[in-house]
């Protein structure tokens, strides 16, 4: 791989989560998702206000100094010297420019983004029928990827939750946060020539492999 850090960029449902699991397994990288640490803490009852799962309920954006400082304190673990992946995160110009001063101070570089697009018609069933490990983090999907028992981990028997957002109202809002603060990252990137453009719509083997080469020869 040769950016130090890369960027998942996409709507909800575009399979940033799903794509940046897979890299990072095979890569031998820290998969950093601002959402699951948000929903980690939110879990564990620590040390975030309630405003944090407030706003995460209603699919509206944490506000950008929570954020910013998770994911500082992060990558700054010896385990994303040689490399990371950036899910869900940055989501707004303020965490853009954070992340290319957090990268530049320490040497590491300009990110490459991989910026999954994703037809509007499909983000509904991805949302809806979306259930997650909260063991081992696989995502599964009722419609396009079922576990082999109903609401139950293929690897580890545990039983599948569905995320608190992924209600219409939530998604509704999610999706009005992303046209709204996330879409202008894709100029942001693009003038840059750091952006790199990933049909989302495919099977997610073929999506993985396109991923692949990219990061081998962005
Ligand atoms: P976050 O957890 O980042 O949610 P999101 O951006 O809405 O994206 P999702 O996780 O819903 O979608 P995904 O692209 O990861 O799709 P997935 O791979 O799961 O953020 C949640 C909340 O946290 C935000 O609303 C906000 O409140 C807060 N937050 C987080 N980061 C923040 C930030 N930086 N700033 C401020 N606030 C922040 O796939 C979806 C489904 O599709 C799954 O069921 C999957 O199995 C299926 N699927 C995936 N790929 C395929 C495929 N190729 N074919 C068929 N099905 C597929
Ligand atoms: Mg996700």
């Amino acid at each position: 791989m040769k950016a130090q850090a890369v960027i998942f960029l996409g709507a909800p449902g575009a399979g940033k989560g799903t794509q940046a699991r897979e890299m990072a397994n095979r890569l031998g990288i820290p998969h950093v998702s601002t959402g699951d640490m948000l929903r980690e803490a939110v879990r564990a009852g620590s040390p975030l206000p309630e405003a944090v799962r407030a706003r995460m309920a209603a699919g509206e954006l944490v506000t950008d100094e929570v954020v910013c400082a998770l994911v500082e304190e992060r990558t700054r673990r010896p385990d994303c010297a040689n490399g990371f992946i950036l899910d869900g995160f940055p989501r707004t110009l303020a965490q853009a420019e954070f992340v290319d001063r957090m990268l530049a101070e320490r040497g590491q570089g300009s990110p490459l983004v991989v910026n999954l697009e994703i037809d509007r018609d499909l983000i509904l069933k991805r949302l809806t029928g979306r259930r997650t490990c909260p063991v081992c983090g696989r995502i599964y999907n009722l419609y396009f990827n079922p576990p082999r028992r109903d609401e139950v981990c293929d690897v580890d028997g545990s039983f599948l939750l569905q995320r608190a957002d992924d209600q219409e109202a939530a998604i509704r809002q999610r999706l009005m946060a992303y046209e709204k603060e996330t879409q202008p990252l894709k100029a942001y990137y693009r003038e840059r020539n750091l952006l790199r453009d990933v049909d989302g719509n495919g099977s997610r083997a073929a999506i993985s492999d396109e991923i692949l080469r990219l990061l081998k020869d962005p």
